[in-house]
């Protein structure tokens, strides 16, 4: 059984830039907002919510896009590895989505949250002790350092809302990826504006917002983005 990144040495890990290292880096922050998540209310959860949506959308986009793929080359069962990372993606997507359309007063809230933070907790888990391992023993630390570059130019331009009807493995994540992420970070700025100045224009910038959403939603259904998925993650 090979050990966990988690305790292992950034050294060991393949240095700083290494993909493990930059894995658990963004882990141990997501970890850090799953426990302020915990015990805030009303806006301030919002707000922390917001922040864990981006952090983790981009993060499993670039994941999808970069990683898994190079996990099912090298491993002989990275198909059924993966697969049971992007089911857990999957569902967060779907979590994600359902938070936002239900509302702050939706009274599935409570339990979506805290299904949300598990699903999250357990996908770090089966990625710090069973994924990323098996990929460590295949590669040497100059390639995990050069993935590690490659997936965090990905996570630097990828989408970062959640986007249940995409494919969870290219081409379909690939294809849609650069419209989608135009449309998220967009929508990113305008909500930042609006709350930030709540004024006389906030109710155009909410309108602006449901616009770029209803654009999102549109790519998201057309057939090249759902190109690639599988049974368990295709909707
Ligand atoms: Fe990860």
């Amino acid at each position: 059984m090979p050990r966990s990144i988690a305790d292992q040495t950034d050294e060991e890990l393949g240095g700083s830039g290494s993909v493990l290292v930059r894995q658990r880096d963004d882990h141990e922050q997501l970890d850090r907002l799953l426990r302020k998540l915990d015990g805030s209310t009303g806006r301030a959860q919002e707000e922390v919510l917001t922040r864990i949506d981006r952090l983790v959308f981009s993060h499993a986009f670039a994941e999808e896009t970069v990683l898994w793929p190079v996990i099912r080359r090298v491993l002989t069962d990275g198909d059924e590895l993966t697969r049971r990372i992007e089911t857990e993606h999957q569902e967060v997507n779907e979590l994600v989505a359902a938070l936002e359309e239900g509302g702050v007063d939706h009274p599935d809230r409570p339990a979506r949250l805290a299904r949300l933070v598990k699903v999250l907790q357990e996908d770090v888990r089966d990625e710090e002790d069973l994924l990323l391992p098996r990929l460590q023993e295949r590669l040497d630390p100059a390639e995990l350092r050069r993935l590690g570059r490659q997936w965090a130019l990905v996570r630097r331009v990828a989408p970062t809302r959640p986007h249940p009807t995409v494919s969870r493995r290219p081409p379909g994540n690939a294809l849609s990826g650069l419209p989608l992420s135009l449309l998220d970070r967009s929508r990113d700025l305008v909500d930042a504006v609006v709350r930030r100045v709540p004024g006389p224009l906030a109710p155009a910038g909410t309108v602006v917002s449901r616009g770029l959403a209803a654009v999102a939603a549109a790519v998201e259904r057309t057939p090249p983005a759902r190109r690639g998925d599988g049974p368990p993650t295709a909707r």
